[in-house]
């Protein structure tokens, strides 16, 4: 067995006995699971309050990334999923159409609606839980305007919509690390500063949020994401780009400095595991802040020489002037997530990026799609 195959191999077996244990863990614990749905349980807390019915579960931004991998979770522990999304066109719809697909195939509908601007009673009407995922995200070149519309406005629509609803038990809110700023390495309690429009917008829609609930005990809470990659993740990300230039032999661009950048790279299995925890244990989140990522940052250096020994291949790298509100470092801080909500990421980088790269191969290069 060559040295290529053979780290191919090691990072496959791996892969395959976390992925065993994680699926076997979740259908034992019966993590936020309904009686009587696909998925059955015994400890699913929101579940029992509804009388033993599924949980009614609206996710906006559910054809995106991170959305169209909760809602899929979300609907086999046996919840009643409906998505929302407008299929902005930040990257390529055909994607968020293709994962609009595959919710489709397993019973998930997404309502095509802008938070933005779009009438919300009828995707809010009779919604239980509320994950908000919809937004603008990332570094790019928008407008100060398009983040303050799809992350703020979308999100004040949004909780407009919801406050009056009777039937609301938990809402939520996806925000990001980039709320910290260029060093992301504190816990919740350390002062915002973000660098970027999205860090900034990203932070005011947190506290949209946080705001219903201390007005009127709104059942709020918001998770701080970091650097999530994996499956259908976002095609300007570095993975992605990366990926895609190693298998083509086209150039990639890397950005002055970057490689030594550090981050909490995070498997998006392992936070969509962290954003089921509140069905569970809705009272410890409500009003509350954590932070989801793992802990052992690497450098982006680091995270590219996995991908090349994945491959076996080396990136042909064409450096570009520094981007203006990248972070330099983030490290993620769950100590209140692992003490509260009993948070445990486990997923090393060069398990989840080996399936990260069978993905792009397989799904996006062998298929074509754009
Ligand atoms: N990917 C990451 O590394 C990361 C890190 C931290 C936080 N987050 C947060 O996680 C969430 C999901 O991110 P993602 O990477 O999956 O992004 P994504 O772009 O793949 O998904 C966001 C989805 O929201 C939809 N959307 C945008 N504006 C909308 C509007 N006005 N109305 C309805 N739908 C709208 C888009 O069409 C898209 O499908 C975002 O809130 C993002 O800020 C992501």
């Amino acid at each position: 067995m060559t040295t290529f195959s053979y780290t191919k191999f090691l990072a496959f077996a791996v892969w395959f006995t976390l992925l065993c244990k994680n699926r076997l863990t979740m259908q034992e614990s019966g993590v936020g699971t309904c009686p009587g749905g696909r998925s059955r349980g015994s400890n699913g807390v929101l579940g029992q309050g509804s009388g033993g019915a599924c949980v009614r579960i609206l996710v906006t931004g559910a054809a995106g990334f991170i959305g169209s991998h909760l809602a899929e979770q979300l609907a086999a522990l046996g919840h009643d999923v409906v998505g929302l999304d407008c299929v902005t066109d930040y990257y390529s719809p055909e994607l968020k159409l293709a994962n609009a697909r595959a919710l489709r195939s397993h019973g998930i509908e997404t309502l095509r609606a802008d938070l933005a601007e779009d009438d919300l009673s009828e995707a809010v009407d009779g919604a239980e839980v509320i994950y908000h995922l919809a937004a603008l995200p990332g570094l790019s070149g928008a407008t100060f305007e398009e983040y303050e519309r799809n992350n703020v406005i979308a999100t004040q629509r949004l909780l407009a919509a919801v406050r009056p609803s009777t039937s609301m038990r938990l809402f939520v809110n996806a925000a990001t690390s980039s709320i910290y700023g260029k060093d992301a390495t504190g816990d919740e309690e350390a002062a915002p500063r973000p660098a970027s429009w999205y860090g900034v917008t990203k932070l005011a829609a947190e506290q949209l949020v946080l705001a219903a609930f201390r007005d009127s005990g709104f059942p709020g809470c918001s998770f701080r994401l970091f650097s999530v990659y994996g499956p259908r993740e976002r095609p300007e990300k570095l993975y992605p780009r990366l990926i895609h230039s190693i298998l083509t032999g086209e150039l990639f661009t890397l950005y002055e400095g970057s490689e030594y950048h550090e981050r909490s790279f995070t498997y998006v299995g392992d936070i969509v595991a962290g954003l089921l925890t509140p069905l569970t244990v809705r009272e410890r989140c409500v009003g509350e802040i954590f932070n989801l990522g793992i802990e052992s940052a690497i450098t982006t250096g680091d995270g590219i020489h996995i991908v090349e020994q994945i491959i076996g291949r080396r990136a042909r790298i064409e450096r570009r002037p520094a981007r203006p509100g990248e972070q330099s470092r983030t490290r993620a801080n769950i100590a209140k997530a692992r003490a509260i909500l009993g948070y445990e990421p486990s997923t090393p980088p060069a398990v989840g990026l080996a399936e990260t790269v069978r993905w792009y191969r397989d799904e996006i290069l062998m298929q074509r799609v754009p």
